[in-house]
């Protein structure tokens, strides 16, 4: 049945775009939230996913989900070494993928004309097979267009002698990537390095052979990124972010979201009075860490509302690493779940900060509420996200040296209660207001979403 929320507002006879995410939280959930806004172009849908870490279907009554075997045996569906998970699934998938899509093109019929695949990049394969099947392929990369170049730029830091990191340049500059630091540069632990750069490049291969990119961001956040990516990447290229911005609302969270944090927010009484902290969805901090982290938060004087996800402790499946007696030593002023409405939290009158592991998904929904950042970046993306939201955008603070009780205390004071926190908040609040404007008729995304429209009903 046609779920009500959704409206459609250009019904466009029987037109079909094929979606295929990355079994990854941080990556399923921009690509549902993409399928959302193109849904409400007046496209249908159809989702091909893994039986590894499968979306809700029930949460998208208007899709068409079409599951295929991954080919994982037990024990290797982790996420632990992703990289290592993600290159294995690049090779499993492939007869499984070919076949499913070769038959939801084949049996295209008046009401359902598949028109265009949109693949995660990360998924390189899907290239060969969409040129095989002469089906067109367009990429949504899912972090910012800043990370995806650093993120290109590897083999070169390599060639120039960062890579490997060595501990003695680690606060050095890379000129050639400015504003970031050697320690910024995209290093994802995986049992053999060499996955990351093989996978790197085929990646940025098959984009480049692709029939166009889609980013989550907007012109106005990242001009000369955009301007550069333009230039090494000739082909079409839309930024039509942010997507939550645009999609309605509905559950793209593989894990159960936790109510009690909007009414614990609700009884705060002072407005942005609360630090919101979050390490996304796979983040995993020591037990000594999480020690520290805890001690900070009680110290710092805050009230605050913390995910701690299940298994994101070494050795621990919840809170048993925590000292008895805690939160209720607090009197109430802190909370904690195992996973929030994160939207509406960041989007909650009494949240005025947010600590996080900078995700792309973190950040931009952070900036489209104008709650500026405390920044614990871990891997990836998140260093380079991390680097921009403190040296470029000038919005956050980072913890960069040490996880320690003391030093988080002061950050969180600096950012909570004081005039540089203040400083940061109006930042935000211009940023919040250009996220704003380029959704809105005629601004940026909303006028590259238009394009992106006809570029896909040109098929
Ligand atoms: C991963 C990578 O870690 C990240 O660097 C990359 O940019 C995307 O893929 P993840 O770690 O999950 O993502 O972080 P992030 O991109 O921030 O995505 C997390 C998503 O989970 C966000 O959309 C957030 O709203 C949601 N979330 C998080 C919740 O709904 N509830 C929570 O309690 C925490």
């Amino acid at each position: 049945m046609e779920d009500p929320r959704i409206s459609r507002v250009k019904p466009r006879s029987g037109r079909e775009i094929v979606l295929f995410p990355l079994p990854l939280q941080g990556h399923i959930t921009p690509m549902l939230q993409l399928a959302n806004i193109l849904y409400s172009r007046g496209f249908s849908i159809t989702i091909v996913h893994t039986h590894f870490n499968s979306p809700k279907s029930s949460n998208y009554p208007h899709f068409n989900f079409q599951p295929i075997p991954d080919g994982l045996l037990e024990g290797q569906a982790s996420t632990v070494d992703f990289i290592a998970l993600v290159t294995l699934m690049n090779v499993t998938c492939v007869g499984p993928f070919r076949d499913c899509l070769a038959k939801l093109f084949s049996d295209a019929s008046n009401d359902r004309i598949p028109c265009c695949l949109i693949t995660d990049p990360v998924w390189h394969f899907t290239q060969a097979v969409a040129d095989e099947l002469n089906i067109p392929r367009m990429a949504l990369r899912t972090s910012s267009i800043s990370s995806f170049l650093a993120f290109c730029a590897l083999p070169l830091m390599r060639e120039k002698g960062y890579l490997p990191l060595q501990d003695s340049r680690l606060e050095e500059a890379v000129p050639e990537l400015p504003p970031l630091k050697v320690k910024d540069l995209h290093v994802i632990n995986s049992k053999d390095p060499e996955d990351v750069l093989r996978l790197i490049i085929a990646m940025a291969e098959t984009m480049r052979a692709s029939a166009g990119l889609i980013f989550n961001s907007f012109e106005e956040l990242e001009p000369t990124k955009l301007a550069e990516c333009r230039r090494r990447f000739p082909v079409p290229i839309f930024t039509v972010g942010p997507f939550h911005k645009q999609s309605v609302e509905t559950s793209t969270s593989l894990l159960p979201q936790d109510r009690s944090s909007i009414s614990w927010l609700d009884k705060q009484e002072k407005p942005k009075s609360v630090l919101y902290v979050s390490f996304g969805s796979l983040s995993i901090v020591s037990e000594a860490q999480f020690l520290e982290i805890a001690s900070g938060l009680a110290n710092s004087g805050r009230p605050f509302l913390w995910v701690v996800r299940p298994g994101s402790v070494r050795g621990s499946e919840w809170l048993e690493a925590l000292p008895s007696g805690f939160l209720e030593g607090l009197d109430g002023r802190g909370h904690i779940v195992k996973w929030a409405p994160q939207h509406e939290v960041l989007a909650h009158p009494a949240v005025g900060g947010f600590w996080t592991h900078n995700g792309w998904n973190s950040t931009l929904e952070a900036i489209c509420e104008g709650v500026p950042l405390m920044c614990m970046p871990f891997f990836g993306d998140q260093r380079v996200n991390a680097r921009y939201v403190c040296n470029e955008w000038r919005v956050g603070l980072h913890l960069e040296y040490k996880v320690e009780r003391k030093e988080i205390e002061d950050l969180i004071k600096r950012l909570m209660v004081s005039d540089e926190g203040d400083e940061m908040r109006e930042k935000m609040k211009s940023l919040k207001r250009e996220a704003d404007e380029c959704l809105q008729d005629g601004g940026s995304s909303y006028r590259s979403l238009q394009k992106l429209t006809e570029y896909l009903v040109s098929f």
